[in-house]
């Protein structure tokens, strides 16, 4: 589906979120904390759009993604973000290699949570950082059911005109409304061998920022 998408990938993603998804990944970077020189993994990096965002922090910083497609669009319009090939299942790196692991609208496409957050847990360093951002639930009543609307029906009627494969944007109202909100996201976090689970709410919960330390 990634493929698919991968040619329009970054302009839908600023059409769709009203440009927010800029904003969203500068919180993310400010949430890691980043120092320069410290080796940051970027998982389910795509095309790297959340990768050259992170790497402005001066930290060394690699993208990894199971899309070929999506890889092959980064590596075109950002050669300099370094992206590999790789699994969230299954992370071709050794124990403990980073000081830090993110995952920015990737967690919810993995297909097995669980394990993504224990293999994100196994490459960090003890002491190391883990932020994941993802799409939540807005907090306020109102509001989601405002959001809920636009997901469900505008959402993909915007997608038509804008994206590669409109039907990928189907799945993403449809996977967005069955993600486990804050407080369910966190808990699943801890389960998987993550310490001082925290989370931070964007654009009213639209998106989350999840963060945690290796213990
Ligand atoms: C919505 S994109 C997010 C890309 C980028 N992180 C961003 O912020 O725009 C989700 C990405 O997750 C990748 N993905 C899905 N399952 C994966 C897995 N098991 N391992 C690595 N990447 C995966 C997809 O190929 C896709 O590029």
């Amino acid at each position: 589906m990634f493929d698919g998408v991968a040619a329009r990938y970054d302009l839908t993603n600023t059409v769709l979120s009203f440009g927010q998804d800029r904003s969203w990944r500068r919180a993310t970077r400010a949430a890691l904390g980043l120092l320069p020189g410290e080796r940051v993994l970027d998982v389910g990096a795509g095309t790297g759009v959340s990768t050259q965002e992170l790497a402005r922090s001066g930290a060394y910083v690699v993208g990894a993604d199971l899309s070929q497609g999506m890889l092959h669009a980064g590596k075109r319009v950002r050669p300099e973000v370094p992206l590999l090939a790789g699994d969230a299942l299954r992370l071709p790196f050794a124990d403990a290699s980073f000081d830090a692991v993110t995952i920015s609208f990737a967690l919810r496409n993995v297909n097995d949570t669980d394990a993504a957050l224990r293999e994100l847990a196994r490459v960090t360093r003890p002491g190391g950082r883990l932020v994941v951002c993802e799409f939540s639930s807005p907090v306020q009543p109102a509001f989601r059911t405002v959001y809920l609307s636009y997901l469900m029906r505008s959402l993909p009627a915007v997608a038509r005109t804008v994206s590669s494969n409109p039907d990928a944007y189907v799945y993403l109202a449809e996977s967005i409304r069955a993600w486990p909100d804050q407080a369910a996201l966190a808990a699943r976090i801890g389960a998987a061998g993550w310490d001082r689970v925290a989370w931070r709410n964007l654009t009213g919960g639209v998106v989350a920022l999840h963060r945690a330390v290796r213990g």
